[in-house]
């Protein structure tokens, strides 16, 4: 198993490009389950969930290419199978084929994916939705069977919680339904509208784009897509923290700050000075005699601070000069990173979903280990802000979700590398 080594202490400088998201790729590459033929995805990430992706979607008979960051996805010979649990427990969003299968195939076959690192995370609200478009959904063995007997109905669906993947899922089954789905409540994040203009291009009829109520009429069948993968916002957001965490000064590129709003809200908050470009950002230290201020957070579904980024924003204010109140809504287990934070010098207390951070001079280098994605990023921006040597094992978590995360940071100048971990038994 691979481990991260950072010598920390160096402010980040330069530019750093922005890969796609991931979590639009996941869903996007799921979509073309929804049409026969080939469909071209652009700007795709090259991760371990992409890929993993990729791999489910060969079982069920799709072929694929990698070229650069083009994916081409053949549909044609899609059959029925099944999402196996090992596949599904390395990445849970391979729920996201249980749409497009039960309205293409009228079945479905994949693992539940069970409680995770950061919650219990139950797909509930997905079942729900499928059984009120007309599937029929038994729980048995670990699987979740999803069969139709015809179309799918169109039908008005109320999300209790606006879930990001539920709401994929759904308009995905409802674009191939009979009439007319409302999904009310529904997700507002980035990467659904990423999908929603997908479908749309493959000649699904959606309205309310970007809005909490999703009116999809459907259509009996769609045409292959050629999409672009948006910027990743949490991506793009955690090389904001790096580069501000560091003291450095840099640019993040290929981005869309429009999707970042609630987070260069809380760095202007801080007193970092933010300039903002079409498709890119800069950071900078706060202005000559200022502090890095402490700044309060609390996690939303979008447009509100993403929980995706809370770990990270943790990182950065243990540096700040008074007390950072987060609270993490969305999440039950979304701390797992105070204890390693604390291994670094970071003074927090928790108290529930509530973590009370008082800022310190200075983080010093440590061992410490990466227990899932973001969780694991903090801890990279807070070895790169320490002094001294730090180590982060289990990287795996990073490469689910972190494109050539070494080679972006070396060349914003931070001293990182990867090594193999010795075995201690
Ligand atoms: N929820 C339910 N019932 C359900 C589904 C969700 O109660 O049937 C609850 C969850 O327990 C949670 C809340 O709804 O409290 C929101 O969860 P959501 O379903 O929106 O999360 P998700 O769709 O499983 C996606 C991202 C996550 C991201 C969350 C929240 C993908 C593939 N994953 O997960 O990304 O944290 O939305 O924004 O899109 C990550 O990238 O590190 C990551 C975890």
């Amino acid at each position: 198993m691979d481990k991260l080594v950072i010598e920390g202490g160096k402010k980040l400088q330069g530019e750093v490009p922005i890969s796609g998201a991931k979590n639009a790729a996941l869903p996007l590459i799921a979509a073309t389950l929804l049409a026969p033929g080939v469909h071209v995805l652009r700007n795709v990430p090259d991760l371990r969930d992409t890929r993993t992706m990729l791999k489910l979607m060969g079982h069920l008979g799709v072929e694929y290419r990698w070229d650069g960051d083009v994916v081409t996805v053949d549909t044609t010979k899609l059959h029925h199978g099944e999402a196996p649990y090992e596949l599904v427990k390395t990445m849970r969003a391979s729920v996201l084929v249980l749409g497009p299968l039960a309205a293409r195939l009228g079945a479905a076959r994949v693992s539940l994916p069970g409680g995770c690192a950061i919650g219990a995370r139950p797909i509930e609200l997905h079942i729900k939705g499928l059984k009120q478009l007309g599937a029929r959904c038994r729980l048995e063995n670990g699987y979740v069977d999803v069969t139709t007997t015809k179309r799918l109905q169109g039908a008005e669906i109320y999300l209790t919680v606006p879930s990001v993947t539920a709401t994929e899922n759904l308009v995905m089954a409802a674009v191939l339904a009979e009439g007319t789905t409302v999904l009310k409540n529904a997700a507002k994040e980035p990467e659904i509208t990423n999908l929603v203009d997908m479908l749309i291009g493959m000649g699904a009829q959606i309205e309310g784009r970007e809005s909490d109520v999703l009116i999809i009429h459907g259509v009996s069948q769609l045409r292959p897509a050629d999409c672009a993968i948006i910027p990743d916002r949490i991506e793009a957001g955690t090389y904001l923290l790096a580069i501000a965490a560091t003291g450095g000064e840099g640019t993040i590129t290929h981005c869309n700050p429009g999707h970042l709003l609630a987070l260069l809200e809380k760095l202007r908050a801080a007193g970092l000075v933010i300039e903002e470009g079409k498709t890119t950002v800069t950071v900078r230290p706060p202005v000559l005699g200022k502090k890095l201020g402490s700044v309060d957070i609390i996690t939303r579904p979008y447009p509100g601070y993403p929980t995706d980024l809370q770990a990270q924003f943790m990182a950065l204010m243990t540096l700040a000069d008074n007390e950072s109140i987060i609270k993490e809504t969305i999440f039950e287990n979304r701390f797992m990173h105070v204890a390693e934070l604390q291994r670094l010098g970071a003074v927090i207390r928790i108290d529930g979903n509530t973590a009370f951070v008082t800022g310190t001079m200075g983080l010093a280098g440590a061992k410490v280990m990466a227990t899932d994605l973001r969780a694991s990023s903090s801890l990279v921006i807070a070895g790169l802000a320490a002094s001294g040597r730090t180590e982060i094992s289990r990287i795996y978590h990073l490469e689910r979700g972190y494109e050539r995360l070494v080679e972006k940071l070396s060349g914003l100048g931070a001293v990182i590398w990867k090594e193999k971990e010795e075995e201690v038994m």
